[in-house]
């Protein structure tokens, strides 16, 4: 198809050199795809020679602590993806003598490891014809067809695969993913497409209609869930109170202060009643032993994908060492804090301190 043409020979003009488009090893360019569905490709550089300098090969990552994993993940969000990459890294090593599987039978059945990223890995490494569909591409093709489906809802994929699948018939898969990818990023922009540099301006119906602003469609999403966690920072000699969140929620197998979700927000325009309030919480929940008084500090809002995390921070100070209800609550010192993964949320509140 010429507009296939086009678009290749302009992304051999044009690409950026980004790293994991100059190897054909499997480990890395699923690293690279598996960060890059969490962040932008300027953040996600940091975070990929990050993992390559700790982790060179499958190898490596596969004899890895999750802990140290999930602190190399911070700041990215998402943490099961982290979990997810050692466990794929385990059976890879395991189970197919290191080699990432060729087909995309066997690459699907490993964690985290969806038709996206099976298909990056596929096409990528070895050069076989799955098209790629993430964000980029859905938007490329939504307005070079004039698409108007929902790309965010999942009975919508094959229609936008369906079309890919002829396009990549016959050029270099690779070639052909990487070029729709950056056509998407550098060019096809959400806001303020380039057009006028645009290799397929002339067989992009959104340009010929002038709709390519509306595109692509997305359909209104679920209001994110709200929660309240309220979270005590305990003041007693040069370290931190810590718990390891193990249920299967958000944060799992990362560490926090101690906390409590209410299941209403609590009102902080009376400081002096909130405190009262929360201070017999923490004492009947949280608290054991231990005479303490407890200020208010500051409160904050955290966005996640699904859910709003509206969170309070109290001050602790207390004259003893502390007993706790819950006995998985860790002294930390404060010199190795840094081994310990935190929700961002919580490194910048240490931080502000
Ligand atoms: N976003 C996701 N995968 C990418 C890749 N391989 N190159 C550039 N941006 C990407």
């Amino acid at each position: 198809m010429q507009n296939v043409l086009e678009i290749v020979n302009w992304y051999k003009n044009n690409l950026r050199d980004l790293p994991w488009r100059s190897t054909k090893d499997p480990y890395r360019i699923w690293l690279s795809e598996v960060i890059l569905q969490q962040t932008q490709v300027n953040q996600g550089l940091k975070y990929y020679y990050a993992f390559l300098e700790q982790y060179p090969d499958i190898q490596s990552l596969a004899n890895a602590d999750e802990q140290e994993v999930l602190k190399l993940w911070q700041g990215l969000g998402y943490y099961s993806r982290a979990r997810n990459l050692l466990k794929t890294a385990v059976l890879v090593a395991d189970k197919h003598h290191g080699i990432f599987p060729n087909t995309m039978e066997e690459i699907s059945k490993l964690p985290g490891i969806g038709q996206y990223t099976a298909s990056a890995i596929l096409s990528f490494a070895y050069n076989l014809p799955y098209p790629a569909l993430d964000g980029n591409v859905f938007r490329v093709i939504s307005r070079l067809y004039n698409i108007r489906l929902p790309i965010n809802e999942q009975k919508n994929r094959p229609v936008f695969l369906e079309i890919l699948n002829e396009m990549i018939q016959g050029v270099n898969p690779a070639e052909f993913n990487n070029a729709m990818m950056e056509l998407g990023a550098m060019v096809c922009k959400p806001d303020n497409p380039k057009c006028v540099i645009c290799p397929v301006s002339t067989f992009c119906l959104a340009k010929e209609l002038g709709s390519a602003s509306q595109l692509p469609v997305k359909a209104a999403k679920a209001a994110k869930k709200k929660r309240f966690f309220n979270f005590f920072y305990i003041k007693y000699n040069d370290g931190y109170y810590l718990i390891k969140r193990n249920e299967k929620d958000i944060w799992q197998n990362l560490y926090q202060l101690p906390m409590l979700e209410t299941a209403n927000e609590l009102d902080i325009t009376d400081v002096f009643d909130l405190v009262d309030k929360v201070k017999s919480l923490f004492q009947r929940e949280i608290l054991s032993s231990g005479n303490f008084s407890m200020k208010y500090l500051n409160s904050r809002k955290h966005l996640l994908t699904h859910q709003e995390i509206n969170a309070i921070f109290f001050e602790v100070n207390l004259n003893e060492q502390p007993l706790f209800k819950n006995n998985t609550t860790l002294f930390v010192n404060a010199d190795s804090l840094q081994n310990y993964p935190l929700p961002i949320l919580i490194e910048k509140f240490l931080l502000s301190l």
